[in-house]
């Protein structure tokens, strides 16, 4: 069977990981979040103390430290553990500090070349549903299928908090969309790999729809794809 490969990206709390896991987990395909990834680095550098206005050493981290998603090694609502040198950083990448310095990191041209690097190789035999801000445009030019989820500000900021509720992290709905806003205004105005639809993406306003809704609408798009491809080779 052909294993296509499934670019989705949107701006901060668009459902995209939502989605995207859902889907993966129906075509029995990878699934990457790559948003992780740049969280990961962020993490690292606050760990170390390194300044996040230093590019240069910034860029040195995300070139040398090793992130690994693998299957959850824990049940407690996680969709998968992220390892940072071997350390356990999957509750901690979604701190508030790491949610204020990851747009900064992630505009960096060194930090994002690291990352599109290993993003390329683990999706170079298909049969993978890739999701962050720039995997249409730039990470995988070439995939057979770019959706691109949007929806209005009110809307995602209302979603991210309910998931900060239910895991009991303590913040306002107004710094919830101040982060939003912060974040998608530095990631769609940055030079290297802006957040954009891809000319080829099909664009999705999901903001009145629930998530079964989604899901049977990509999931159609997506089959269809497939079955093109199967024709095609
Ligand atoms: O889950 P949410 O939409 O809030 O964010 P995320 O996907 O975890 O991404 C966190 C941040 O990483 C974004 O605000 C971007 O600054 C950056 N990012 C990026 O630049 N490129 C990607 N492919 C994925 C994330």
């Amino acid at each position: 069977m052909t294993r296509i490969k499934i670019a989705i990206d949107g701006p901060a709390a668009s459902g995209k990981s939502t989605i995207g896991c859902i889907l993966a987990e129906k075509l029995g395909y990878l699934y990457l979040d790559t948003g992780v990834m740049y969280r990961a680095v962020t993490w690292a550098a606050l760990d170390r103390g390194v300044p996040i206005e230093d590019e240069e050493a910034v860029t040195r981290l995300a070139e040398t430290v090793t992130i690994e998603v693998i299957p959850a090694t824990v049940e407690d609502g996680r969709q998968y553990s992220i390892l940072a040198n071997g350390r356990d950083i999957t509750w901690e990448i979604r701190s508030p500090d790491v949610n204020r310095y990851v747009s900064p990191v992630s505009a960096y041209q060194g930090v994002r070349r690291a990352m599109t690097q290993q993003q390329r190789r683990i999706a170079r035999d298909g049969g993978v549903v890739m999701v962050g801000r720039d995997i249409g445009t730039v990470v995988l030019p070439d995939a057979e299928v770019k959706l691109y989820l949007d929806a209005s500000l009110e809307e995602r900021s209302q979603r991210r908090y309910l998931e900060y509720q239910q895991r009991g992290q303590c913040v306002t709905i107004d710094e919830v969309r101040e982060n939003v806003m912060l974040r998608d205004r530095i990631d769609s105005t940055r030079d290297t790999a802006p957040l954009r639809p891809a000319e080829d993406a099909i664009v999705i306003d999901t903001t009145s729809m629930s998530i079964t809704e989604v899901v049977e609408r990509t999931e159609a798009i997506v089959r269809a794809a497939i079955a093109a491809a199967e024709k095609r080779d």
